[in-house]
């Protein structure tokens, strides 16, 4: 897809991998809309990007909440008339902790908003896309969502709702695709974003929280180093540039997948292989 003149509206974008998502974008000659739970921020992401002679809007959206969700469907369209795309990107930060002591809440509002999240989103988008027959969405997930190394035994809820994101994505392909809507899934590797120094610096349950030691024990050193969001970003827009399915700024992914699918999808073998 080409970039120029689209409407894109992207969640989460106030930071990290959403805010240089959209900077790039704007370059591009996109018209963006910053959504995020944290206005202030989502309005000095906007302001900066104007400063750069780009087009873009904030709008302060918790996507847990249909209302919050109505009006900013209502601000765009006043401003724009539609959306041509949306990069479902904002995610609840993982929530660090034993699976024993992880509290239910914490399985509820990740599945709320990383889930609940996205699909409201599409659901208000995708009704004015299907009647005009052309449209892209773009669900962010996670590479630990293919690539599930030895963290993810700390972050359960977390890697949960990022396979169902994925889940999702090859369903709305199959079901959209040949309606005129695009789908493509982002799986980020280690990215250091503001609010996640390294990706790693997660919040807690309250629990004990595991060292960077114990967090990263065990994972392939191919998948250790954070990339910047701009890098992750890069990635992104060159994949829907392609209109890829699957894109993943983790380096070397597609030779990793292949490792893991010989491993029978096994994610202990992922350990087993890493010899660290
Ligand atoms: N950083 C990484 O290492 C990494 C790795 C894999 C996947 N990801 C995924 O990439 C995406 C972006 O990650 P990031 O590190 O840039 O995130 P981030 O934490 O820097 O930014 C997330 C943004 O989402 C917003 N947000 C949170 N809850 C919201 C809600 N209910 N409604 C609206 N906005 C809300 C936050 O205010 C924040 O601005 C997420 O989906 C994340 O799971 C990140």
């Amino acid at each position: 897809m080409e970039f120029a003149h689209k409407i894109v509206l992207i969640t989460g974008a106030a930071t990290g991998i959403g805010r240089a998502t959209a900077r790039e974008l704007a370059r591009l000659g996109s018209r963006v809309v910053i959504a995020d739970l944290n206005g202030a921020k989502a309005e000095e992401a906007a302001s900066s990007i104007q400063a750069q002679g780009g087009e873009a809007m904030s709008v302060r959206c918790d996507v847990q909440r249909d209302d919050a969700v109505a009006a900013l469907m209502s601000a765009v369209s006043a401003k724009y008339g539609r959306v041509d795309v949306l990069i479902n990107n904002a995610s609840m930060p993982p929530v660090a902790g034993l699976i024993e002591d992880i509290p239910f809440e914490a399985w509820e509002s990740a599945l709320q908003v990383n889930v609940l999240g996205y699909v409201r989103m599409i659901r208000a988008v995708l009704p004015a896309m299907l009647e005009r027959g052309s449209g892209y969405l773009v669900n962010t997930a996670s590479s630990l969502a293919i690539l599930p190394d030895p963290p993810t035994r700390f972050q359960i809820p977390y890697t949960t709702t990022k396979g169902a994101q994925l889940a999702m994505s090859y369903g709305l392909a199959h079901a959209l695709h040949p309606r005129g809507v695009r789908v493509s899934v982002f799986c980020p590797g280690i990215t250091a974003t503001s609010d996640r120094p390294g990706g790693q610096s997660v919040t807690t349950s309250g629990t004990a929280m595991p060292s960077i030691a114990e967090f990263l024990h065990g994972v392939d050193p191919r998948r250790r180093t954070p990339a910047t969001a701009e890098f992750a970003a890069s990635v992104l827009i060159d994949g829907m540039r392609q209109e890829k399915f699957l894109i993943s700024s983790q380096v070397g992914y597609e030779e990793q997948i292949v490792e893991f699918a010989q491993a029978g999808l096994d994610p202990l073998a992922l350990m087993a292989s890493s010899g660290t």
